[in-house]
């Protein structure tokens, strides 16, 4: 069996939160104590050949990643995928993931993401056509379903046909948003139709659940955590085997809130971007080495200059020694 120590731990796609500002920040504090190596970056829309700005995909550029990325894409239109296949290849990447899962109602209506496995049809006619000439490999992220968790077999049968890197699954429909809780059951049911490598994505939020979830499932080698990395960033260290004493999780705490306010800094944020950057983060840290009402604090503030000062009590003087005042 495997156990968590020896699952892959993957950063899972989050629009909006692992950015590479976050990556960065995350790999420099923990990733010595950490096996998990590898991103999936939140999705990069399919837009037509002649509108791929660079801009669009800076998240992905190479010298902004100091933590291995596999880029991911949202939409349906073959003939939109060809043209930044390639622009990333030319950035060097050799894999794609398809994101299957986005549950947002405006982007499912228009059969994307979790709107589209309705339509295994359509999944295999883009398959069919981007596949042959993709200079990248395709990996598939998806949920259970839109509407319903039937909606998955038809498209592993489909995804099945293809040659695929992995297939990452979320156990919920789209309509269930995050209600609820990730569908092991049904994760379980629906294994056995599955032939590709199997990726799995859902609530991962702490070592007993990863051991229950390893214990049940023996077979899987790779698990994505998403918000329970983002709660407590040190999840995947414990995974890993890494525990810290009390003052040595204080230390690397106040390290990695100091980075993450460095790379956002450095990544051009200012002002009001910058702070609500960091609050974002304030409103979801859980656990011991987290200073008592801290986001309390921190959500009241109006200024970065005021974030520093707090953070100056907290952590000691030294703490953001980088810190460079407002341009
Ligand atoms: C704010 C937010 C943004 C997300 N963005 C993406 C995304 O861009 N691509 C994707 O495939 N999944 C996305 N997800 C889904 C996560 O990758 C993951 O599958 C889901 O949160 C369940 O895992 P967790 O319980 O470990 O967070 C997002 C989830 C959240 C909460």
């Amino acid at each position: 069996m495997l156990g968590t120590k020896s699952v892959e731990w993957i950063l899972a796609p989050m629009d909006g939160v692992t950015d590479y500002p976050y990556r960065n920040a995350w790999v420099e504090t923990f990733g010595a104590y950490s096996t998990m190596r590898l991103a999936v970056s939140p999705f990069v829309s399919l837009v037509p050949g002649g509108r791929i700005r660079l801009s669009h995909l800076r998240d992905l550029f190479p010298e902004n990643n100091r933590m291995s990325v596999e880029p991911q894409f949202l939409g349906n239109e073959a003939g939109y995928f060809l043209p930044m296949a390639e622009a990333l290849h030319a950035l060097g990447y050799s894999s794609i993931d398809w994101n299957l899962g986005c549950p947002v109602r405006h982007v499912a209506r228009k059969q994307r993401g979790s709107g589209l496995l309705p339509y295994p049809d359509r999944i295999r006619s883009f398959l069919e056509s981007v596949l042959p000439s993709s200079p990248l490999a395709l990996s598939v992220k998806l949920r259970l379903g839109y509407a319903s968790g039937e909606e998955i077999y038809p498209v592993l049968d489909v995804l099945n046909s293809f040659p695929l890197s992995y297939v990452a699954i979320h156990p919920r429909t789209g309509i269930q948003l995050y209600g609820g809780r990730a569908d092991w059951d049904a994760f379980e049911a629906l294994l056995p139709r599955l032939r590709h490598r199997c990726v799995y994505s859902g609530d991962i939020d702490s070592v007993a659940k990863a051991e229950a979830f390893c214990g049940r499932f023996p077979r899987i080698g790779a698990i994505m955590l998403g918000r329970g990395v983002i709660s407590n960033p040190f999840l995947p260290c414990s995974l890993s085997g890494f525990d810290f004493g009390k003052e040595e999780a204080r230390s690397l705490f106040a390290a990695f809130v100091q980075a993450l306010l460095f790379h956002y800094q450095s990544a051009g944020l200012r002002g009001d971007a910058l702070l609500r950057r960091q609050k974002l983060f304030w409103g979801q840290f859980r656990g011991e080495y987290v200073p008592e009402g801290a986001f309390g604090l921190v959500k009241r503030l109006d200024n970065v200059e005021g974030y520093v000062r707090l953070c100056r009590q907290w952590f000691g003087q030294s703490w953001a020694g980088g810190w460079r005042e407002q341009e």
